[in-house]
């Protein structure tokens, strides 16, 4: 299993394993010393492809505190030029709650806010993070490409998006990535060809909630056949769930989450798991 990926056709070449850096800004985030700690661990493990948003924070009072934390901890490890951060804009946090608004003012306003909080004078991949119903995606997609024109970002990714709507957003500008919900105990993505559209379009797929999520992550260990197999290979079951993602192919990118150092050190370790083919047959029914 290759341990160097490349990302999409942008040149550059990631680790097979990203950070989710999510609950490090949740209303469940650990001290800043303890996400400090989360990023300099995943780092000093060889991750060098960060996933955030400007949304990862409390409410809207709070935008842009994964990004500021992202900022501070790359600076204070001397990394910032060696880590591909990559951000998102398209959702609102109305007192704790999610919304969408992928209207082309709010991206730019957002684009340009998450330029000020990650510190930088361009965003490597900027991703919209999900399409709104109230606006044309043409519309969201092409002020992402207005933004790239004028070089305020690198690349633009789609999140939570089907085939239709990457096809939409292919029409309008150049792709380098969608990030949709998938694990293995939610395959949805595989299924309705989202996975493979982006092997056929050179387009790097980034399944988020890789291990469950937030919530459903606890279900890994409910599975009989998951816990069987990590007992077989002598690892945790977040390690089988995420090598069972990258032997699904060279061009998928997995990004745990975690707000526990330790959790991130175990998800390293997955790229070091080979499964056989009776394990991947067993994984692929459940
Ligand atoms: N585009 C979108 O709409 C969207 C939506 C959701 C998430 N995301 C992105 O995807 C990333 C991952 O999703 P997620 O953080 O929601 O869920 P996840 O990666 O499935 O992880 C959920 C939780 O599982 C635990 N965990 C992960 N690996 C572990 C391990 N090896 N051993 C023990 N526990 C482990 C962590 O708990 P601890 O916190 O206790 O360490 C983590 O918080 C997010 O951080 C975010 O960047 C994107």
């Amino acid at each position: 299993m290759k341990k160097q990926r490349p990302l999409g056709n942008s040149g550059k070449n990631v680790t097979a394993i990203g950070l989710g850096a999510m609950p490090l800004s949740l209303n469940t985030r650990p001290d800043e010393a303890t996400a400090m700690q989360v990023i300099a661990a995943f780092i000093g493990g060889g991750g060098n492809f960060i996933d955030t948003a400007n949304v990862y924070c409390i409410n809207d009072n709070d935008v842009g505190h994964n990004e500021r934390l992202i900022h501070k901890a790359l600076a204070k490890l001397g990394k910032l030029d060696e880590i591909i951060v990559a951000t998102k804009g398209g959702l609102t946090r109305p007192k704790g709650g999610w919304e969408t608004d992928g209207s082309p003012k709010w991206l730019r306003k957002s684009c340009e806010k998450s330029l000020k909080d990650l510190n930088t004078e361009c965003i490597f991949l900027y991703q919209l993070h999900a399409p709104d119903s109230k606006v044309p995606l043409m519309e969201s997609v092409g002020e992402l490409a207005r933004l790239k024109l004028e070089g305020k970002i690198k690349h633009i990714g789609l999140s939570n998006v089907n085939t239709q709507e990457i096809r939409t957003a292919l029409s309008v500008t150049p792709i380098l990535s969608v990030q949709n919900r998938c694990n293995v105990l939610e395959k949805k993505s595989f299924k309705n060809g989202v996975v493979d559209l982006c092997a056929k379009e050179g387009m790097v797929f980034i399944p988020h909630s890789p291990v469950g999520g937030h919530y459903d992550h606890v279900k890994l260990k409910d599975s009989k056949p998951i816990k069987k197999i990590a007992d077989k290979h002598g690892v945790s079951v977040y390690q089988i769930a995420l090598a069972w993602l990258l032997h699904k192919g060279d061009h998928i990118l997995p990004i745990p989450g975690a707000s526990k150092v330790s959790s991130i050190t175990d998800s390293l370790k997955a790229v070091n798991v080979i499964l056989g083919r009776d394990d991947i047959a067993l994984l692929d029914q459940l």
